[in-house]
C-alpha cells in the first residue's frame, strides 16, 4: 500500500502533531524521517496534552507503530525522557517504538557547539534551538558522526568516539577556550542509555517495506517545515536537514513510486521562530493579538513566535517543492479575531514583482509584500462541525487560500483537538475507511 506524506508548509509549528494524530486513525506506522528534538509536536486528545519531540505523533494509538527512521538524529538522553514520560501515561513505548540503527547520535559537544557557536555569532545568531541539531549534522556529512548501532558495541562506540573528539576537543579548547571533553565520561553516560534502549534498534527500512509489501498504511511525519528546509529553505536562517517530501523519501528509505499522497500542513497564517526573512511579519496590536489568541509560543523552547499574515507566494513555493495532494489548514478560528484579513499575493522588490518565491536571498529580505484584502467574520467557529456551517467570509478565506496555493483544502481545523477539524473533501487515506 502506498505511503503518504506528512510535511510543515511554512516555518514548522503549522500543527503537523495534530494532523498526523488525526490521520493516524486509519495508518499502522508513523514514521519521523528528518530533524530531531528542535521538533515539538502538539497532541490533544480529550483533556490531555501531548508535547513529543522525538517520538512519532502515532504513539496515541494502540495500533499504530511509532518508527524513528534514517535521517532522524537522537538525543538518547532525551528519548529516554520522553519515553519515561509515556510509559507512566500508560502508552507502552517501550514495548512499541522502533529506531533505526542508522540514525545518528547527538552527543554532549554537539550541544554544546550548538550553544557556543550561537553565541559567536552575537546579532547574526539564528536563533536555533540550541539542542545540537546543526553540529550533529554537519558530523553525519563529515562522516565523523556515531549512530544508533553504535551505542551497542562498546568497541566500536569508544573508538569512534575518541577519533572525533580529538577534533572536538581542538575545537572547544582553542576556538571557544572551552575545557575538553573525556571520552571516558561521555563513554560511560552514553554506553549506560544502551540496555534500555537495545529493545528499540531495528532495520527500519526493512520493517517499512515489509509492511508496505502486507498492505499496511504508513504515514510519515516531517518536522520542521518548507522553509527551514536546508536545500531549498531561507538558508542560512534554516534546520540542518531536509523537511520536504524528498526528504521524507531519503529519510525512510523509499523511492517516489511508494508514496501516492503527499499532505502540506499550513497555518491559515504564518509564524516563526528564530532568526530570518519574513515578508508579511507583523507587529504593534494585530500581531498581539494573533500572539495570544494562537498561543503562539514554541512547544520546545517556549519562545514567542514571529507572527504575520498568510503568504501565498510561500505557498505556492511549498506546492512546488512538495507536489501537495492536499492541504491541511490550521488554526482558521484564530482569524476569528479581525475586522479583516490580509493575504500576500505577491511581493515587489525595486520596481518588480515575484508571485513566485523569488530566486535571491536578498529579495526575500527586502521583499514588500502585495496584500488583498477580506473581510473577517467576527464569529466563534470552534464548535462548528461541517464546513457548510462555517460563515461565509470564513468558506470564501479557506477558498482563496486554495486558489492561491494551487492545492486543495480538504481538512480545516478549527481549534487543537482532534474533533475541531472539518473535512471537506471525504477522500481516505486508505481506501474504505
Ligand atoms: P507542529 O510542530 O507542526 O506539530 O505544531 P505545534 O504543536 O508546535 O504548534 C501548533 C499549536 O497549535 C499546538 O499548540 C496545537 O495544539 C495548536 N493547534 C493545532 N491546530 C489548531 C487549530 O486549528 N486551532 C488552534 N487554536 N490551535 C491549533
Ligand atoms: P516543529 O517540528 C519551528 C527553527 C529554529 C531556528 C532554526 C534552526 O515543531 O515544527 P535548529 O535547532 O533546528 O538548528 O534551529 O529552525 N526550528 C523550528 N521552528 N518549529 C520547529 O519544529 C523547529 N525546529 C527548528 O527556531 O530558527
Ligand atoms: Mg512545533
Amino acid at each position: 500500500m502506498p505511503a503518504t506524506i506528512i510535511v510543515g508548509a511554512q516555518w514548522g509549528d503549522e500543527g503537523k502533531g495534530k494532523a498526523t494524530d488525526l490521520l493516524a486513525d486509519a495508518t499502522d506506522l508513523v514514521v519521523r524521517y528528518q530533524g530531531g528534538n528542535n521538533a515539538g509536536h502538539t497532541v490533544i486528545v480529550g483533556d490531555e496534552v501531548f508535547k513529543l519531540h522525538l517520538i512519532p505523533s502515532g504513539i496515541l494509538y494502540p495500533h499504530v507503530t511509532p518508527v524513528i527512521g534514517d535521517g532522524v538524529v537522537v538525543d538518547p538522553e532525551v528519548v529516554l525522557g520522553e519515553l519515561d514520560g509515556l510509559d507512566e501515561r500508560g502508552l507502552d513505548p517501550y514495548g512499541r517504538v522502533k529506531v533505526s540503527g542508522n540514525a545518528h547520535l547527538i552527543m554532549p559537544y554537539h550541544r554544546e557547539l550548538d550553544l557556543l557557536i550561537e553565541r559567536r555569532l552575537g546579532k547574526a545568531k539564528l536563533g536555533t534551538t540550541k539542542r545540537g541539531i546543526g553540529p550533529a549534522y554537519a558530523d553525519k556529512a563529515s562522516r565523523v558522526g556515531l549512530r544508533f548501532q553504535d551505542l551497542f558495541d562498546e568497541k566500536i562506540f569508544r573508538q569512534k568516539l575518541e577519533a572525533a573528539l580529538v577534533h572536538k576537543n581542538e575545537q572547544l579548547s582553542r576556538i571557544y577556550n572551552r575545557l575538553p571533553m573525556s571520552a571516558d565520561e561521555i563513554a560511560e553516560e552514553y554506553l549506560g542509555y544502551a540496555e534500555r534502549l537495545r529493545p528499540l534498534l531495528t532495520d527500519t527500512t526493512d520493517l517499512i517495506h515489509t509492511s508496505l509489501e502486507a498492505g499496511r498504511h504508513i504515514i510519515l511525519e516531517g518536522a520542521q517545515g518548507t522553509l527551514l528546509d536546508l536545500d531549498h529553505g531561507t538558508y542560512p536562517f534554516v534546520t540542518s536537514s531536509n523537511p520536504v517530501a524528498g526528504g521524507a523519501l531519503t529519510g525512510a528509505g523509499l523511492g517516489p513510486r511508494h508514496v501516492d499522497r503527499v499532505i502540506g500542513i499550513t497555518k491559515a497564517y504564518v509564524t516563526r521562530v528564530g532568526a530570518g526573512p519574513f515578508p508579511t511579519e507583523l507587529d504593534g496590536d494585530i500581531a498581539e493579538r494573533m500572539t495570544e489568541h494562537g498561543g503562539e509560543y514554541g512547544t520546545t523552547t517556549g519562545r514567542r513566535r514571529r507572527v504575520g499574515w498568510f503568504d501565498a507566494v510561500l505557498a505556492r513555493y511549498a506546492n512546488r517543492v512538495n507536489g501537495f495532494t492536499d492541504l491541511f489548514l490550521t488554526k482558521l478560528d484564530v482569524l476569528s479575531e479581525f475586522d479583516e484579513l490580509r493575504v500576500c499575493v505577491a511581493y515587489r522588490y525595486e520596481g518588480e514583482t515575484y508571485e513566485h518565491f523569488p530566486p535571491h536571498q536578498s529579495i526575500i529580505h527586502h521583499a514588500e509584500p502585495v496584500y488583498e484584502t477580506m473581510p473577517g467574520w467576527k464569529t466563534d467557529i470552534t464548535d462548528v462541525t461541517r464546513y457548510d456551517d462555517l460563515p461565509a467570509e470564513a468558506r470564501a478565506y479557506v477558498e482563496r487560500l486554495e486558489e492561491l496555493a494551487d492545492a486543495p483544502v480538504t481538512w480545516v481545523s478549527v481549534g487543537p483537538k482532534r474533533s475541531q477539524t472539518l473535512v471537506r473533501r471525504d477522500v481516505p487515506l486508505v481506501p474504505g475507511t
